[in-house]
């Protein structure tokens, strides 16, 4: 990253800095023995349950989840980054910030990146040249106009338009001293199938320039001005561009989806230039790939709330469908109506389907702006959304009624808040007309499908094991003293919750940097979850003494050796544990019992 921070840099930051201090500019805080209390600014309340605590440097409310440490309250309030916050705060608080010295492998790579962004805004201004001022260009204005696009629009978006003709790029370029082999690289020439030479990628096509979040040109897209095939064609993979991490107009979008917490995603170019000239800035296109992790990943960063637009119910239903799929990877969660019950944070995510036949483009035309919006507000929920597409679809009657269960029900069972679980199922047993309980039982059987693809980490049973790891990680955050013994007995390495785990071993890993610092050990992650967590442990304060704490981590060994106690986790736990003594012993075992197999085994071939 070019925007690296050292650790530091961090901790310089972190030491001439004040959590209180700088939270009360935003926050009217006040004094609760111990810590302070105020209004949550991340969600609406009326009692105070966002805490901050002096000591330890680090807030969390207990209305919402969200919790961290300086930085990320500055990230979080501006929605920004941990190198824009950092860099923030370091200005504020006067720490210099080097720039990070880079290999000479990153810098040709790095060199190589922008030979190609320049590269592409040559062709960029070359295309926008030829479909502003040239003849070759009217016939592309032309249809653009003819689609309702304004020289505005098409100004701010570098629209432009390829030639008809085989080289026109490419002796523009040639001009201009590029190489081939550098054209080529950034997908703009093709080379000749055979004999040597390149031919223009790109003929007779209007032209979509793609920026990346910087307004860098990373490739383009071009689409033909009549019915023929293929309808677009884009720029291939490069090193600047990947489809499956570009947001058409995210550039232009964020500031003003930081602004309203709400993104647009829409299928295409056009859909997306449409809705950008009717005042809708606040909307990206995904370009021909489904939604994909990476793109949620980025646009986490602007908004809560993402709207997605769709031209036809079957796309609808299966855009819905790869929601949940990216749910199970962890990367959105479902927020029940407007109320948050999960404490992750939550993207509140909307499927909105417009009228057969209609796309944005069209429909915005034909019905304006207030009534798309008005669509946009009653676009339903994932979850809703997929019910009402099974009702639609299957009808009322007894088999209908037994098709939609079977065909929502994993996607409900998908909801890990098991609050929000509760009243999508008490909604599916309004609409269907079928009794509560006998949905609940039809959902759990479609658990265990999700346990074994490691979705749903929580068995029966494992509920008090679970809690005993919370209770021991909130020791170490809260009674430093007890690590020592905990990285001694190897406790960590049997916990059986990931994130528990995740934060016990960053402790431990840290112990000699960051001591009992909990706030140093938030800023040794990026993972929001583990953050919050983290804060909500270490915010409430138990006595903890030493006699205590050994007696739980008794009790964690005596519930292990219970659950832990077939041979080869023994072997495993010896071998962990470098007992050799035991160790060997336990390998005999396993011989003596590999031998009687073996002879049972021989038995039987003699006897068949
Ligand atoms: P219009 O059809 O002119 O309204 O353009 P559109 O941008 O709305 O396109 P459409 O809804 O047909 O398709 C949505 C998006 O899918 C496009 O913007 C492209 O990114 C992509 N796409 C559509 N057709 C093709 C194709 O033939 N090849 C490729 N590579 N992508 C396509
Ligand atoms: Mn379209």
């Amino acid at each position: 990253m070019a925007f690296f921070i050292p650790e530091d840099k961090i901790a310089e930051i972190k030491s001439r800095s004040d959590i209180v201090e700088f939270i009360s500019e935003f926050v009217l805080l006040k004094n609760a023995g111990k810590n302070y209390v105020g209004l949550c600014p991340f969600h609406s309340e009326k009692t105070p349950s966002f805490t901050v605590s002096p000591d330890r440097q680090i807030f969390y409310c207990f209305g919402c989840g969200a919790g961290g440490n300086l930085i990320s309250f500055l990230m979080k309030k501006d929605r920004i980054s941990f190198p824009e916050a950092a860099r923030i705060l370091a200005k504020k608080y006067g720490v210099k910030i080097p720039e990070k010295r880079i290999s000479g492998e990153a810098k040709k790579r790095i060199s190589e990146i922008e030979g190609l962004k320049s590269i592409n805004r040559l062709a960029m201004d070359f295309y926008s040249h030829v479909l502003f001022n040239t003849k070759a260009g009217e016939k592309g204005l032309y249809y653009l106009e003819k689609r309702g696009f304004n020289r505005k629009t098409l100004k701010n978006f570098n629209i432009g338009f390829a030639p008809h003709g085989w080289s026109n790029l490419l002796n523009f370029l040639r001009k201009k001293n590029i190489s081939d082999s550098l054209a080529q690289k950034a997908g703009l020439i093709v080379p000749k199938k055979n004999g040597g030479g390149f031919y223009d990628r790109f003929r007779n096509r209007i032209i979509f320039p793609i920026f990346d979040n910087n307004s860098a040109v990373t490739g383009f897209g071009g689409r033909v001005l009549d019915d023929s095939l293929p309808k677009y064609l884009n720029s291939p993979e490069t090193i600047l561009y990947n489809k499956s991490r570009s947001l058409y107009g995210l550039n232009m979008a964020k500031e003003k989806c930081r602004k309203t917490g709400t993104v647009y995603i829409v299928e295409g170019y056009l859909d997306l230039l449409s809705l950008y000239q009717n005042g809708i800035d606040n909307s990206v296109a995904t370009l021909g790939t489904s939604l994909t992790a990476d793109h949620l990943q980025l646009l986490k960063a602007y908004a809560e709330k993402i709207v997605l637009v769709y031209d036809s119910d079957e796309a609808g239903i299966k855009a819905a469908h790869r929601c949940i799929e990216l749910f199970w990877k962890k990367h959105i969660n479902f927020k029940a109506g407007d109320t948050s019950f999960n404490k992750e944070k939550n993207v509140d995510t909307r499927i909105l389907v417009l009228p057969r036949g209609h796309d944005p483009a069209s429909y915005l035309s034909e019905f304006g702006l207030y009534s798309f919006l008005d669509h946009a507000k009653k676009a339903q929920g994932v979850i809703p959304f997929i019910i009402s597409s099974a009702v639609n679809k299957h009808g009322l009657s007894t088999e209908g009624k037994i098709k939609i269960v079977s065909d929502v029900r994993s996607s409900i069972a998908a909801v890990n808040d098991y609050v929000a679980r509760g009243l999508y199922i008490k909604e599916l047993a309004e609409i269907a007309g079928i009794n509560e309980a006998v949905i609940h039982e039809s959902i759990k059987e479609a658990m265990p499908d999700m346990q074994r693809t490691g979705t749903f980490k929580k068995e029966k049973g494992a509920d008090r094991e679970n809690r005993l790891e919370e209770k021991i990680i909130s020791m170490m955050l809260q009674f430093s003293d007890i690590i020592p013994e905990i990285k001694k007995k190897n406790i960590i390495s049997y916990f059986r919750d990931e994130k528990f785990k995740a934060i016990g071993d960053l402790i431990i890993e840290n112990f000699a940097v960051i001591h009992g610092n909990v706030a140093g050990i938030i800023s040794l992650t990026d993972d929001k979850l583990i953050r919050n967590t983290v804060a909500s442990l270490a915010i409430v304060d138990e006595a903890w003494e030493y006699n205590g704490c050994m007696k739980l981590l008794q009790q964690f060994e005596t519930n292990k050796t219970r659950s832990n106690n077939t041979l080869l986790n023994k072997i495993k736990a010896a071998e962990k544990e470098s007992d050799y003594e035991l160790l060997l012993g336990l390998l005999k075992q396993k011989q003596n019992q590999a031998e009687k197999k073996i002879a049972a085994n021989n038995l039987d071939f003699a006897g068949g």
